[in-house]
């Protein structure tokens, strides 16, 4: 962790055989934090073992012990909670759960962003014609950390009709940013018989529930964030819980932050994605709820979404809400095999990798939907806490997997 600096007042101290605890406030909470000065590494300590209550002083360090500390108590008590939540709101709708495996050969998302699996001597690879042989790499294939459980929650979904994956999700993106983990955990209805708008209802049904949740048992733990996090919090997720939420067309998205007049970073114009910013913009600025943008041009969407009949538009989804932007991605499956096939071409993609999945369309095929709500993202939501770092227990973002 790097290393911070802080300023304030001396509430108490305790001296043990080589350190001192140092209880310090600076006006800006109730709360002290706590600060643990070593005898070893202070020359200064003879002046510390001095410090007296009142006493101002100035620490840099890195308060380390997260978990003990009030508010990451709290935080992790709500993930604790709305985890089991997860589980009660798809047990209670009939879903089935599906453990989903972490090791995969596919690139569910098609953006590359992987995590190779492989027990190969890096130092000493075996080759053919020049390129590393993965034939001969542990699973005589090339493999990777999943990024979604998708594919395999498809296969379950039609033989089982309504199932849901919760587990861990692999990203290899280099985003810094405060919505970005390379390691986080995702959860993925997949619902046979299901078109987009019922896949839409129930992402909707399934966030307003998993707010009432925390709402109904982590009362104190909501008042803390509310107090002590952000202001706003619980008013809004008050208004979140009781008004629907906006649904649009991505065309109809595009044409509104057109005309706000907004001087956006990223440029926006039909078939580009939209960005966080653009994403904020429609859920805080204009729409002051969240937001379910549909029907995103197939050119920006993986293989797997359904054509609609305009030949330019796939059944996707997308929710948004205020202060993080997209929470849920999901759309309606291509469920027709010649469309599907086609679709993979077009994405470079070879159909014969990818047999199991095409059989599903083959033999006695349906309508299904299905959507990933990225647990962090909602939990920074519920919570207010404005980094994905501090709602993971050992977070994983580029350059960094410490602890
Ligand atoms: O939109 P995404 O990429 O969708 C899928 O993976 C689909 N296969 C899901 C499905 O239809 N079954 O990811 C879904 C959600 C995002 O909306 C976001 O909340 C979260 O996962 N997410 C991340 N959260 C933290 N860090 C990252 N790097 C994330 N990438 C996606
Ligand atoms: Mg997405």
């Amino acid at each position: 962790m790097d290393k911070i600096r802080l300023v304030g007042w001396v509430r108490t101290r305790r001296d043990s055989k080589d350190f001192s605890f140092i209880e310090l406030n600076d006006g800006s909470s109730l709360r002290n934090l706590q600060v643990i000065a070593k005898s070893d590494t202070l020359q200064n300590y003879a002046d510390i073992q001095r410090l007296s209550t009142g006493a101002s002083i100035v620490v840099t360090g890195a308060p380390h012990l997260r978990p003990r500390s009030n508010l990451f108590g709290c935080v992790f008590r709500v993930r604790s909670r709305l985890a089991f939540a997860v589980h009660q709101f798809f047990q209670d709708r009939g879903f089935i759960y599906v453990h989903t495996p972490i090791i995969t050969g596919s690139d569910c998302e098609g953006a590359g962003e992987l995590f190779r699996v492989s027990t190969i001597d890096v130092k000493n690879p075996p080759t053919k014609n020049g390129d590393v042989d993965y034939a001969q790499d542990f699973f005589a294939r090339q493999t990777y950390l999943t990024v979604s459980g998708q594919l395999e929650a498809e296969a379950f979904a039609c033989a089982l009709t309504k199932v849901y994956t919760f587990g861990p999700t692999f990203r290899a993106e280099n985003s810094n940013t405060s919505r970005h983990a390379s390691e986080f955990w995702m959860i993925e209805p997949e619902m046979a018989f299901c078109d987009l708008t019922g896949n839409m209802d129930l992402a909707e049904e399934f966030v307003k529930y998993l707010i009432a949740d925390a709402k109904e048992h982590c009362q104190e733990e909501m008042e803390l964030f509310g107090k002590f996090v952000d202001k706003e919090l619980l008013p809004r997720l008050d208004l979140v819980l009781h008004r629907p939420f906006q649904r649009i067309t991505y065309s109809h998205a595009v044409e509104l932050l057109k005309k706000s007049g907004e001087k956006f970073e990223f440029p926006i114009d039909y078939g580009l994605d939209l960005q966080s910013e653009h994403e904020r913009w429609l859920t805080e600025k204009h729409f002051k709820c969240p937001v379910t943008v549909f029907n995103f041009p197939k050119e920006i969407k993986p293989f797997y979404m359904r054509s609609n009949d305009d030949g330019k538009t796939v059944a996707a989804m997308d929710l948004l809400v205020p202060g993080i932007g997209e929470i849920v991605g999901g759309s309606q499956r291509e469920e027709r095999l010649q469309m599907l096939e086609d679709n993979m071409r077009r994405h470079n993609m070879d159909p014969a990798d990818y047999k199991w999945y095409l059989d599903l369309r083959r033999y006695g095929t349906v309508p299904h939907s299905g959507f990933g709500l990225g647990f962090e993202r909602m939990l920074m939501f519920i919570t207010g806490i404005p980094n994905i770092r501090d709602v993971i227990p050992f977070a994983r973002t580029p350059g960094s997997a410490e602890f």
